[in-house]
C-alpha cells in the first residue's frame, strides 16, 4: 500500500498538536520526524523528548528519521519515545548490521537511509534484515529543497536489487522535494512511502493536499 508520511519539519513547532490533528484529518498514514544533530547534517532539530510529546497526541505511527552520528547509541531512547519505524543513515553507522539488530530486537520496523551520493550496493548484505529503505532525494539537513532527478534511476535500480534478493517485504521511502507534480513519477519508479514537508505545509489547504496526493497514488495503483 502506498503511504503519505508528512514531514513535521515544516510544521508550526509552537503548536504541533494542531498540525498533527490537521495531518490526520487529511488521512496521512505516518508522521515523519526528522532528527538532526548538527554533526551528521548541518542543522539541529529535536530529540526523544519532543518525539515522546508527539507520540502522546498522534494516533498514526511515528516514522522517525535519524540524521545523527552514532545512531546505535540512541536507538533505545527513540523507541522508548514511541518510534514505530526507526531509520538510520548507512553513512553514519560503521556497524550498520549491529544497529539494525538492535532496532529489530525491540520489535520496531528498521530502516536504512542513503544520501544522494551513496550507492544502493551498500544495502546488499542487509536487505533481508530490514523493513525499509529511505532514499534521500535531497541532501539531508533542510526542508524546501529541490528533488534531485537522478533519484528516479536509483529507485529503478533498487527495485531490481529487491527482486534479485527476494526482498519484496522491504518498503521503499523517498524523502525530499516530493510534491503533487512529481509524486506519480516517483511512485512509478518504485516508491511506497512518500515524505513531503513543504509540499504539504506550504499548500493553500494542507488537508486537501494530502487527499489529492493520496488520490493520485490510488488512481495510479488502480490503473496499474
Ligand atoms: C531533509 C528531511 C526531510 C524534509 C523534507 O533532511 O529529511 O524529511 O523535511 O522536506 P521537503 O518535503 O520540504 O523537501
Ligand atoms: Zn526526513
Amino acid at each position: 500500500m502506498k503511504k503519505i508520511s508528512p514531514s513535521l519539519l515544516s510544521a508550526n513547532f509552537s503548536n504541533l498538536e494542531k498540525d498533527i490533528k490537521m495531518l490526520e484529518e487529511g488521512g496521512a498514514h505516518l508522521l515523519h520526524i526528522d532528527v538532526m544533530d548538527g554533526h551528521f547534517v548541518p542543522n539541529i532539530t529535536m530529540g526523544p523528548v519532543i518525539v515522546e510529546a508527539i507520540n502522546k497526541v498522534a494516533k498514526i505511527p511515528l516514522d522517525v528519521h535519524l540524521m545523527i552520528e552514532n545512531p546505535g547509541n540512541y536507538v533505545d531512547a527513540f523507541i522508548d519515545a514511541g518510534a514505530d519505524y526507526l531509520t538510520v543513515h548507512a553513512e553514519a553507522a560503521p556497524h550498520l548490521h549491529r544497529v539494525i539488530q538492535k532496532i529489530k530486537a525491540r520489535g520496531v520496523k528498521a530502516g536504512v537511509s542513503l544520501n544522494p551520493h551513496t550507492p544502493i550496493s551498500v544495502l546488499e548484505n542487509v536487505l533481508n534484515d530490514i523493513d525499509l529503505v529511505l532514499i534521500m532525494s535531497v541532501n539531508p539537513g533542510f526542508g524546501g529543497q529541490s528533488f534531485i532527478p537522478n533519484t528516479i534511476e536509483k529507485l529503478r535500480g533498487l527495485q531490481i536489487m529487491l527482486k534479485k534478493h527476494n526482498a519484496g517485504h522491504v518498503e521503499v521511502e523517498v524523502d525530499g522535494g516530493i510534491k503533487i507534480d512529481n509524486i506519480k513519477e516517483v511512485s512509478e519508479a518504485g516508491c511506497d512511502i512518500f515524505v513531503s514537508g513543504s509540499g504539504i505545509f506550504k499548500a493553500k489547504n494542507p488537508i486537501q493536499m494530502i487527499k489529492d496526493m493520496t488520490e493520485v497514488l490510488s488512481s495510479y495503483t488502480l490503473n496499474g
